[in-house]
């Protein structure tokens, strides 16, 4: 598939049509947010049950504000951290410019701004929201790669756009601003550290149950993953981490890096799946920073309940 305009894709968007879509988190699968059939052929192409709602992607947070009621706290979070790996939950306000099956029906709403230039470029050229869920098929790894979103939903969108590597590798951090209540549902980029330092303790009873989409099984390869590894068993690959962990070509990161290890995560999962090994052994990742994310993911992919 060659990379499409940004003007072409917005075009692909007002047709009712599905876009590849990069953004710095992950790749995702795009559709016109209001359109409702547009929104249904995004849960068919992905495979994804339809209780668990979109993120609806606008340019700016004036245009969030529109379409969810932020509180103060809701307010302080956006402007710090958007555009950026952020995706807020708040009361809906609009309910016809992201469609209700796009919502899953929820009286609340997931908003983000992102950091990529390409998205907020493609966004602004359509002039509505976008509802964008990884563009992986329901369960496996998120694509970080042009050639892995292509492969993984290429043959479902009538556009797709380059836009390089995700500098991220992991999904956005969703927190939600409700009731005076904020919970972190899903951890990412943006840390826990960092919103705590804005925005005082997060609310943590219930912590990552409250989100529709936290299947166990999720982010999978097909090989059986393994983690916390301390060495690679027989006819495993094992993703290391560290100096001197493992064979460097299969490594997160040599020098013991989470940035980097984000960035690499799904990436050498696919690769290594791609291999056919036995199984997929990952080393001890510390929790700090994006670690919880990485472990997040990790645990899933492994098959445990979050
Ligand atoms: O980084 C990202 O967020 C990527 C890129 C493409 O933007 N998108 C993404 O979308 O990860 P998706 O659909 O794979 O994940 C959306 C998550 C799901 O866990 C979903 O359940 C949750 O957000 N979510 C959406 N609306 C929600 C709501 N109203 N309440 C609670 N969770 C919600
Ligand atoms: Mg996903």
């Amino acid at each position: 598939m060659t990379s499409a305009s940004d003007a072409q894709a917005a075009d692909a968007l007002r047709a009712g049509r599905l876009v590849i879509l990069p953004t710095e988190t992950v790749y995702g699968l795009a559709a016109d947010a209001s359109n409702a059939a547009a929104v249904a052929s995004i849960f068919e192409a992905k495979g994804r049950p339809r209780f668990n709602p979109l993120i609806a992607h606008v340019a700016d947070a004036m245009q969030a504000e529109a379409l969810a009621v932020f509180d103060d706290r809701a307010r302080r979070l956006a402007e710090a951290f958007w555009p950026g790996p952020l995706t807020l939950v708040a009361p809906v306000r609009d309910t016809r410019a992201v469609c209700d099956l796009a919502r899953a029906g929820l009286e609340s709403i997931a908003v983000r701004v992102p950091g990529h230039a390409r998205a907020r470029a493609v966004i602004s050229a359509f002039g509505g929201a976008v509802v964008a869920p990884s563009a992986n098929r329901s369960g496996r790894p998120s694509p970080t790669t042009f050639a892995d979103a292509v492969e993984e939903t290429g043959s479902s969108a009538a556009a797709a756009i380059d836009g390089g590597p995700c500098a991220v590798g992991v999904e956005s951090t969703v927190v939600s601003v409700l009731n005076g209540r904020v919970a972190l549902l899903r951890p990412g980029a943006v840390t826990r550290q960092e919103i705590e330092a804005l925005i005082g303790p997060l609310d943590t009873a219930g912590e990552g149950h409250r989100s529709p989409g936290r299947l166990t099984l999720h982010y999978a390869p097909d090989a059986p993953v393994r983690i916390e590894a301390r060495e690679r068993q027989h006819g495993e690959i094992l993703l290391g981490f560290g100096p001197g962990v493992g064979d460097p070509r299969w490594s997160l990161s040599p020098s013991g890096d989470v940035r980097e290890a984000a960035a690499k995560l799904f990436r050498l999962l696919r690769e290594a799946d791609r291999e056919r090994p036995a199984g997929i052994a990952v080393s001890h990742i510390p929790n700090d920073g994006l670690g919880e994310a990485i472990n997040d993911r990790l645990r899933r992919a492994a098959g445990f309940v979050g």
